[in-house]
């Protein structure tokens, strides 16, 4: 048995003081409904789809209905989700419409021979999905409303990492990408091994500038140094070092291993981020950087 734990962030960035309080109260929340969903039985995968549906739904953070428009106003949104037990992934890029794009990914790892749905298209999987009950959405078509953007003006991809209690780990990306960015761009969230990664021993959740981060593929380099025999907290460390050595950028990660060693780091302001390890009560809330490497150096 594995000690089940679930890793969260809710995108890092140069937050405004007084949004973070509302970046942890989000994500601890969408910590402990994924959390719970471990805690009825449910898979690593299960509860890494809920944690990232919350977010979606919350209309707070930089996914889902939240999400930051292009420059045409328009919330075109990325997602992937990662089984690491079967070394599988379903990814999404570029769609519009869809209240929850993570779950449209899991329907595309395991509904479709396919892995990967962009743009138009991709809403015929959608409405396949729908149409089959694989998930009911209160309201789909949502994002093409004109409703007010609440997302945090600098937040950035959501994301989370879970190991559930058989040490099976999954991991997930959702974002509505870079604030005003051309229509049709799509970043590193939906990329295998860039936004997300996992396998049967790390998994790796990463936000920030997804030029970037595709460039080093930066989650799968976090897993690798895992696999090579680094520890999670120093392989997260080297994970951002490496970023910006080769970019000069700024981002955060997230990560666990499958003896629940659990790792994050960032080198921007703040990541809020939320642990919870063994049950619910056990449960960590923290987003600037410095309470970050407090925390997790302390908590090994
Ligand atoms: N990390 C989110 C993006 O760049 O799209």
């Amino acid at each position: 048995m594995t000690l089940p734990v679930i890793v969260v962030h809710g995108g890092a960035g140069s937050w405004k003081d007084e949004k973070i309080p509302m970046g942890i109260e989000f994500v601890k929340k969408a910590a402990i409904a994924g959390f719970e969903v471990l805690e009825r039985g449910g898979s690593a995968l299960d509860a890494a789809e809920v944690c990232t549906a919350f977010m979606e739904s919350c209309g707070k953070l930089n996914a889902g209905v939240g999400a930051a428009r292009n420059s045409d106003g328009i919330r075109e949104l990325d997602a992937m989700i990662v089984d690491g037990s079967t070394l599988d992934f379903g990814s999404v890029a570029a769609v519009v419409g869809v209240h929850n794009p993570i779950s449209l990914a899991r329907y595309i790892m395991e509904k479709t021979k396919h892995k990967f749905f962009a743009g138009t298209n991709a809403l015929r999987v959608y409405a396949q999905m729908l149409s089959e009950e694989y998930r009911t959405e209160k309201a789909p078509g949502i994002l093409n409303v004109n409703v007010e953007n609440i997302a945090p003006e600098t937040a950035d991809t959501v994301g989370c990492v879970v190991v559930d209690s058989q040490g099976r780990i999954a991991a997930t990306s959702s974002t509505g990408g870079v604030r005003n960015k051309m229509p049709g761009r799509v970043g590193d969230s939906p990329v295998m091994g860039a936004g997300a990664y996992a396998n049967d021993v790390c998994g790796v959740a990463a936000t920030g500038y997804g030029e970037h981060i595709m460039r080093v593929l930066l989650s799968r380099m976090v897993s690798l140094y895992v696999e090579q025999g680094t520890d999670v907290l120093d392989a997260s460390k080297r994970g951002i070092q490496l970023l910006v050595e080769k970019t000069g950028s700024e981002a955060g990660v997230v990560a666990a291993d499958v003896h629940a060693n659990i790792g994050a780091a960032t080198n921007a302001k703040a990541m809020p981020t939320a642990v919870i390890r063994g049950s619910v009560e056990n449960i960590s809330v923290m987003a600037l950087k410095e309470d970050i490497e407090t925390h997790f150096e302390q908590n090994l």
